[in-house]
């Protein structure tokens, strides 16, 4: 049997440590479902001493989603390991991840600890992570500007305290391949014992993310660490589909299996670029939008001719277009609750009927709500949070227009109180925030980012607006899904300031 290559995905953990991006308890859970779905082999979860929310999301994951196993990142100290412990109590199959970095610049100026103090702390660390689990990980941070000697002592020590999997990070994305199939090569000889699984885990500083990882994957590494949509840390990390689907067309030459679904694919990209903001490029690969398009004539007769001409995958092996249609507006609440408890995508008997009302409005314009709308409308509803019951936006109204300033009037309710007032601004998206603002009486507010993010193409298709305002130094975020892209941004900019109103008012409470 071909032997296969285990798929670690770290999205909620490096992945969310992108700038700028932020997860909710409840949309992490979403996306640790799609993982599941799509196959992936371990989940790393979070990082469960970094905030109590982290721990929380990492426990939840635990306990609800099955399949893969969790695993949950620790410093190479007791607290941290003893509190991933505890996040991970109720997975079924449970991984704790150590890592301490081992480049002397990481050592000396980093964590201002000798040599010996980090062999000792290895020892120590992953032997008590042992304690609590069988299966333990453990990561040499910088792994790739470290000296080879002692890398190869830290993963004899590991190895022998414990571990069965040792990842060799390129932490700040430096090595090339060559020099990675070496270190690879190298920690082989000083651990030679094949239940100890060696694993790559490589950023993309230089751009040489994926070719690092399947570098890594040619000298002997089982498993390898990704991100959906190569999120991560500064330019992200190997991007999971790439990888995964160079596994899959080059199997020819990389002999290695893995288990994902590649029909998931394009699902778990579109989902985590919507819940983290952060849009795909055009001529991203894989799951780009241009991925899969043909412009020049020559090719698109090569194409109309046989496919293979100018495609070396089809758009079907990742599932793009197999979109199913789900929802119209006489589809019931039982059918509702369905399709979201398929989609992974859990909600609160509130959150549910604030759905279907949105379901009944859109599907007026839009015969069909497909799962990419709904999973929009979902964020939408439970992205909404406490906020919104205190304040809601009664009506809106915007003139613009060639010679016109664009102006806007707004009513809103805060609590019991009704209150209405007009702006006008640059265009009507800024008038609507002019009118908002002072119908909140709020004056020290910015709006600092603005982004449109189509979700679903056609006639009546809807788009994602998002806006972050600064009040005070706090950032504040709201988004809504609509087809009328004033209606979205109308409602996305009453959510961030009803947040920037809830936190002012539990400031002067407290
Ligand atoms: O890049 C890195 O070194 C890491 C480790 C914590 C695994 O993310
Ligand atoms: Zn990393």
């Amino acid at each position: 049997m071909k032997e296969t290559v285990k798929i670690f995905d770290t999205t909620l953990r490096d992945g969310e440590q992108s700038p700028g991006v932020a997860l909710t308890g409840q949309e992490k859970l979403a996306v640790a479902e799609q993982l599941s779905r799509l196959g992936v082999d371990i989940i790393e979860a979070g990082f469960p001493q970094s905030s109590q929310g982290d721990f929380d999301a990492v426990r939840s994951i635990a306990q609800n989603v099955v399949g893969p196993t969790i695993a949950g990142l620790a410093r190479c100290n007791q607290v941290d390991v003893v509190r991933t412990a505890e996040a991970l109590e109720p997975a079924q199959r449970p991984r704790i991840h150590v890592f301490i970095a081992t480049s002397p610049i990481h050592m000396r100026s980093k964590l201002r600890m000798s040599p010996e103090e980090v062999l000792d702390r290895v020892g120590s660390m992953v032997a008590l992570a042992r304690t609590y689990c069988d299966d333990v990980e453990f990561s040499a941070e910088d792994a790739t500007r470290s000296e080879i000697e002692f890398l190869s002592k830290v993963a004899q020590i590991a190895a022998q305290a414990g571990a069965r999997t040792i990842n060799l990070p390129d932490t700040v994305g430096y090595t090339t391949p060559a020099e990675y199939y070496a270190l690879v090569q190298a920690i082989r000889k000083a651990v030679p014992d094949p239940a100890v699984t060696l694993s790559v885990h490589c950023h993309n500083d230089l751009g040489l993310a994926v070719a690092n990882t399947l570098s890594g994957i040619e000298a002997g590494c089982r498993q390898v660490e990704v991100a959906i949509n190569g999120i991560g840390e500064r330019a992200g990390n190997a991007a999971l589909e790439e990888v995964v689907m160079a596994l899959t067309a080059r199997a020819d030459v990389l002999k290695v299996g893995h288990q994902v679904d590649t029909k998931e694919i394009y699902r778990a990209s579109q989902m985590v670029s919507r819940l983290t903001g952060m849009s795909i490029q055009f001529n991203k690969a894989i799951v780009g939008r241009n991925a899969f398009r043909h412009e020049s004539g020559i090719h698109q007769d090569g194409m109309l001719k046989d496919r293979n001409t100018y495609e070396i995958l089809s758009p079907e092996s990742i599932g793009l277009g197999s979109t199913i249609l789900v929802l119209g507006k006489h589809s019931g609440r039982h059918a509702l609750r369905q399709r979201l408890d398929e989609l992974g995508l859990t909600v609160t008997p509130e959150q549910l009927d604030q759905i279907q009302q949105r379901i009944k409005v859109l599907a007026e314009e839009k015969t069909a709500i497909n799962d990419q709308d709904l999973e929009a409308i979902w964020q939408g509803a439970v992205g909404a949070g406490s906020a919104i019951s205190e304040s809601e936006l009664l009506s809106w109204q915007v003139t613009t227009g060639t010679q016109v300033k664009p102006t806007a009037h707004v009513v809103i309710r805060v609590r019991d109180m009704v209150r209405e007032d007009s702006g006008s601004g640059d265009g009507p998206v800024h008038a609507l925030f002019q009118a908002l603002t002072r119908a909140f009486e709020q004056s020290d507010v910015e709006l600092s980012n603005y982004q449109l993010v189509p979700v679903s193409p056609g006639e009546g298709g809807l788009a994602t607006v998002r806006v972050e305002v600064v009040a005070g130094s706090q950032d504040f975020s709201g988004q809504a899904t609509d087809s009328d892209v004033l209606r979205a941004s109308a409602f996305a900019l009453h959510q961030a300031l009803s947040r920037v109103a809830e936190h002012l008012t539990k400031g002067v409470v407290a």
